[in-house]
């Protein structure tokens, strides 16, 4: 790997964002490429063969631009196309639900653990199985929540729509006595503080992100790549070149940045992807 290299991140849209977030606080120095396929979101109602499609042609894209590591910040890519990407592009590709299961593991007492996701990634089954495998005691409750993604790229995270679709998505969870829940979409962050006045102080929120980031970190330095060389928010001719694109509208894409990264000095581009398959 070479230190000038980027690091690639994709997501069907605003949602990896909530890993750009601790990638720019924990990997300052790396340089990033992201892609928010936005003209095919919601990917949690899509079919597996499409959402591995989406995948393979977003890692192509990535890969053009020498990218050294991919992060599928995306769950539902993760429990559905991981396997596939791994096994055709030679990059390392890291998704965020194994880190999530690990970082949930260490925090959860009762081993009773709440999994909220989109439609595609429950019904993928993935995350019981990833829990399983680490551990045989822990209970896995999962609930999709299929009204979150639009709530956040339409920016209405504090809504009284937003209240209403978690508390009735969190009853049954609540009910399962969980001490512990995954964020298993990378949107849902972004509606912590909702999750949270439902859910009460008492249980721990996972945001998988963080231990993603750690877990690029201890594979960039193990794969011998350097870091970049320049501090984050430089402006000066050694600031990191980060870009972002999008298959939809660069306008909102770069709104929403800003709404959810607070500073958001960098430029979108839309970009459409040759050979796509759906619509
Ligand atoms: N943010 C994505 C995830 O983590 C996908 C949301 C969607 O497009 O349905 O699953």
């Amino acid at each position: 790997m070479d230190e000038m290299q980027p690091i690639g991140i994709f997501d069907s849209g605003v949602g990896g964002l909530t890993v750009v977030r601790f990638l720019f606080a924990n990997l300052p120095k790396e340089r990033i490429i992201y892609f928010g396929d936005t003209a095919h979101i919601p990917y949690g109602s899509r079919t597996p063969q499409e959402i591995i499609a989406f995948g393979d042609e977003i890692v192509s894209f990535l890969m053009r631009y020498g990218v050294k590591a991919v992060v599928a910040a995306c769950n539902t890519s993760s429990s559905v196309s991981l396997p596939y990407l791994k096994e055709k592009f030679s990059v390392p590709i890291l998704g965020v639900l194994e880190p999530g299961v690990r970082a949930a593991l260490k925090v959860t007492r009762n081993k009773r653990v709440g999994v909220i996701a989109t439609t595609a990634t429950v019904n993928s089954g993935a995350y019981p199985r990833a829990f399983r495998r680490q551990d045989s005691e822990v209970e896995v409750f999962t609930q999709a929540c299929p009204l979150f993604v639009p709530i956040v790229e339409g920016g209405r995270m504090e809504s009284p729509e937003a209240r209403e679709a978690a508390r009735e998505y969190l009853a049954p969870l609540k009910e399962a006595g969980i001490d512990t829940l995954v964020f298993g979409c990378t949107h849902y962050p972004f509606l912590a503080p909702v999750i949270r006045e439902v859910l009460g102080p008492d249980v721990r929120l996972v945001d998988p992100a963080e231990e993603t980031v750690k877990e690029l970190a201890v594979l960039l330095k193990k794969d011998g790549g350097r870091p970049g060389n320049s501090p984050v928010g430089s402006r000066g001719p050694h600031a990191p070149r980060h870009l972002f694109f999008t298959s939809g509208s660069a306008v909102s894409f770069y709104d929403s940045g800003k709404k959810f990264l607070g500073e958001f000095p960098f430029t979108v581009e839309q970009v459409s992807l040759d050979g796509r398959k759906g619509s």
